[in-house]
């Protein structure tokens, strides 16, 4: 008989379960210690990988061999995960201008994503490819925003049932859009912690699978194929990675992608995670400050503050209680990164500075990380020569009001002597200005 193509091996115990069915059944923990983490494995010796890194993907599906899904005739797909590392100049110019560090400046850019336009579309794709693949006909997720609305479009898709947990404070074009395509919204009176409370008791009384958060291995199988996208379109590693996080599935799934291909490419190692937090909502920032302050002690990953009901301009970051940043700490501090706050009223001169020069208009998530490049420059966190990545998460369409504050160049006429042709360059001082500003 022909061996599986993966397996499941837990983080703790190194238990194996072979499949996803059994996984499911297992209501996605290990039998043997009761740990969620568990981490996917594959029967491959990865020679071909190296091949397959050099094609022309339409999407992540063309590491498909790297997947947990056995037959490709259950993809569910939207083209998404293979889309473009841009170089934006403007940043590097200003890198050049106000430090004097040579860099190249990488965006992810994680709008171009065909399913719903964020960072989120490989994970559900992979999920509903997976649920078909097993025959799953019920699933219910918490999410902030993105992930729910990724969960409800690929698994509708699917012929699926997503039911969907979102805070009080989430968008309503996400709720709008989860409701559009047929899914259920429940809105929680409360905050992404009471989401994911009522969510986590809704599955158990209708005993329907729930995603199991930012280790799921399903989304970190997906998000790990990031790496093989970095190697095919710049045959490296960043120097160093800034990402704006909330729960940071990134991190982890970059790790994992290194770990799992090191017999082919055993140079490899993660780059400086460098993570972003609004300061609305910043209990990570605010854990390894406190850390950093006392020299990291024994135990230091555990030590972390829970923000109740967090006032932030960018919910889908709004993760108050951090459960993940034992985790995140090790791997940020191995890597010799940091995490960083950026100023909520920077969001949106960020914004328009990006829409100014680079013609694009991401959303606020992505603001945070634009932010944090700005913020990391300044600390002299970035070394002269290094290739820097930024992971932008979202465009905009889910976030309105923030493309509205971007106004700024409307005048109100009526008659025509009002009116005089512009010169576009004019602005560029102001917006900048605005950005750089203390
Ligand atoms: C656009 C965007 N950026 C960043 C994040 C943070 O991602 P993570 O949960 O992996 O930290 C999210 C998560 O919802 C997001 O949607
Ligand atoms: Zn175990």
């Amino acid at each position: 008989m022909k061996e599986n193509k993966y397996y499941l091996k837990c983080v703790k115990c190194e238990h194996i379960t072979p499949d996803f069915g059994t996984w499911f059944e297992q209501n996605q923990i290990c039998p043997e210690c009761g740990s969620k983490h568990s981490e996917v494995w594959y029967n491959s010796d990865y020679k071909e990988l190296p091949l397959i890194i050099k094609g022309n993907p339409e999407s992540f599906w063309q590491y498909f061999y790297y997947l947990p899904l056995s037959k490709r005739e259950n993809i569910v797909s939207r083209n998404e995960g293979a889309v473009s590392l841009q170089k934006w100049w403007f940043l590097e110019d200003f890198a050049k201008e106000k430090y004097g560090l040579d860099l190249e400046v990488l965006v992810y850019r994680n709008d171009l994503n065909g399913g719903t336009g964020t960072f989120k579309d490989v994970a559900a794709s992979l999920a509903a490819s997976i649920f078909k693949e097993n025959d799953i006909k019920q699933y219910c997720v918490a999410s902030t925003g993105n992930t729910a609305t990724a969960y409800s479009r690929y698994l509708s898709i699917a012929g699926i049932n997503c039911s969907v947990f979102i805070p009080d404070n989430a968008l309503r074009a996400s709720e709008a859009m989860i409701s559009a395509f047929g899914q259920r919204v429940f809105r929680v009176k409360g905050d992404y912690a009471k989401a994911k409370e009522i969510a986590a008791a809704y599955s158990k009384k209708h005993n329907i699978l729930i995603s199991s958060g930012n280790i799921d291995p399903i989304r970190v199988e997906a998000k790990k194929t990031m790496v093989f996208e970095w190697l095919r379109q710049i045959n490296k590693m960043p120097d160093v990675y800034i990402q704006a996080i909330s729960g940071g599935t990134g991190p982890i799934a970059i790790d994992k992608g290194i770990r799992e291909i090191k017999s082919v490419y055993p140079d490899l190692k993660n780059p400086r995670f460098i993570m972003v937090q609004p300061d609305g909502c910043d209990p990570m920032v605010q854990a390894w400050e406190k850390a950093t302050s006392s020299g990291f002690p024994d135990g230091h990953e555990n030590d972390y503050p829970v923000i109740d009901n967090p006032k932030t301009e960018v919910p889908t970051l709004a993760t108050g209680n951090p459960a993940t940043y034992p985790i995140i700490a090790k791997l940020v501090k191995d890597s010799e990164g940091t995490f960083i706050r950026m100023k909520e009223c920077k969001l949106v001169p960020i914004g328009k500075l990006i829409a100014y020069e680079r013609k694009v208009i991401l959303g606020p998530a992505s603001a945070v990380c634009v932010a944090g490049f700005f913020e990391a420059l300044k600390k002299g966190l970035i070394k002269n020569g290094e290739t820097v990545l930024l992971n932008t998460g979202e465009g905009v369409r889910r976030a309105p009001d923030f493309v509205d504050q971007m106004i700024y160049t409307t005048k109100n006429v009526d008659s025509v002597d009002e009116c005089e042709p512009h010169n576009i360059d004019s602005f560029r001082k102001q917006l900048w200005d605005d950005v750089l500003s203390e």
